[in-house]
């Protein structure tokens, strides 16, 4: 059965597109986000099926899923956090805006609140060490400067779509 809409193929397509016919495990990761923005998480159904559309081994589609922490193996909150607590962040408030953000949440890194609203991870370096404590929301909004304040801000934000 067919698992993506007509829409993500053809964005899949536009990916294939910029790669030679042999290098189509370059497409891969850009196929993998597409699929997860569509369906909200990646599935092993939905690995293997993007794997077979882009033409390479569901294996190593899986290695790819697995080894990136943009790729979800499992259903998240509507509000994914990511925040990145590598150690230039962790020394400049990573480590504290985590704890912050678990406080206020109520959970721990890799789980999500009962309503369904929030995902709270931990990142890797964002290549955004200047701006710490820095938080991605969805895998691709970057939040710099996230005090308490401004964390407290983003949540009532975030809260309330
Ligand atoms: Fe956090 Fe670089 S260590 S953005």
């Amino acid at each position: 059965p067919i698992m993506l809409s007509a829409e993500s193929l053809k964005q899949i397509d536009f990916e294939l597109a910029k790669y030679p016919k042999e290098h189509n495990r370059s497409a891969i990761m850009g196929a993998l986000r597409i699929a997860q923005v569509e369906l909200g998480y990646l599935s092993v159904e939905t690995i293997d099926y993007v794997a077979e559309y882009v033409g390479i081994p569901a294996a190593q589609a899986l290695e790819v899923a697995t080894f990136y922490n943009m790729y979800d193996l499992h259903p998240v909150g509507t509000h994914k956090i990511t925040v990145c607590t590598n150690l230039p962040c962790a020394l400049r408030g990573g480590m504290a805006a985590g704890e912050y953000l678990k406080e206020k949440l109520g959970i721990g890194f890799g789980e999500t609140t009962k309503d369904g609203k929030f995902t709270l991870v931990e990142g890797e370096c964002m290549g955004a060490c200047g701006d710490a404590p820095v938080l991605i929301l969805n895998n691709h909004k970057m939040c710099s400067f996230m005090t308490k304040d401004a964390i407290d801000q983003k949540l009532a934000e975030w809260s309330a779509s």
